[in-house]
């Protein structure tokens, strides 16, 4: 069986940069099942389509047809990676991510990113419902404080001062919305190993992940 290493968690908690970092280390592909729900909003952001209507958003994530490129993503022969990391963009993905037709419109393109030699894929629902059988589930968690905080300093990379308690209170109004969402709230699947970065470094916390699959 190909192996799958699920890396599910809130928003901010640094799934991104682990996930990858650990299917580097591996020789690994690497889902970022994210990126499909912003690339979707980002479709209908642009084209004026209701975001909260369901069919019309069902068919138009089932036809999105993204090439995932050297690290660029491209959608209609557009270079959306940066486009699609907008805030705007993040807001409109957690919007449509709630509506069924998207979620079930997306689930062949994710099941099908599991290829040799492996996959490491990161999400929300990467070890509950996309890909069950993972030998490895990680919940990878940090405090409100702790991602606030990091997202103030990556913010401060692109040359833009946030503030700190907005930040962190942004970051707990969306915990709530995602875990008190009917259609798959945040949360850990059963057998998922739960890992708090709080104090950790990337770096730790990779060599962590890395350690549990290894065993
Ligand atoms: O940076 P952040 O973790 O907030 O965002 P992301 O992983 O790029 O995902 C964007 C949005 O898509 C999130 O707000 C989730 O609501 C949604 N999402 C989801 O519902 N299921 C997934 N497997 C991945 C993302």
């Amino acid at each position: 069986m190909i192996p799958v290493i699920t890396i599910d968690g809130p928003t901010a908690s640094g799934k991104g940069t682990v996930a990858s970092r650990v299917a580097a280390a591996l020789g690994f592909d690497y889902l970022d099942s994210g990126a499909l729900y912003r690339l979707s909003a980002y479709k209908a952001l642009k084209e004026n389509a209701d975001l909260g209507n369901e069919e019309v958003l069902g068919e138009l994530a089932g036809a999105l047809a993204p090439r995932f490129e050297s690290g660029r993503i491209f959608l209609d022969d557009e270079d959306v990676t940066d486009k699609i990391r907008a805030e705007e963009v993040g807001v409109a993905a957690s919007k449509v991510a709630a509506l069924p037709k998207v979620r079930a419109a997306l689930l062949d393109v994710q099941k099908r990113a599991r290829r040799e030699p492996g996959l490491v894929a990161d999400g929300r629902d990467m070890g509950s419902v996309i890909f069950p059988d993972a030998p490895l589930k990680v919940f990878l968690t940090a405090s409100a404080q702790a991602r606030a905080q990091r997202r103030f300093n990556q913010l401060k990379e692109k040359g833009i001062v946030a503030n700190i308690d907005t930040l962190t209170r942004d970051l707990e109004e969306r915990d709530r919305r995602d875990m008190q969402r009917p259609v798959c709230p945040l949360a850990p699947a059963k057998d998922a190993k739960i890992l708090d970065s709080s104090e950790l470094t990337i770096e730790a916390t990779v060599a962590q992940v890395l350690q549990w699959y290894r065993e």
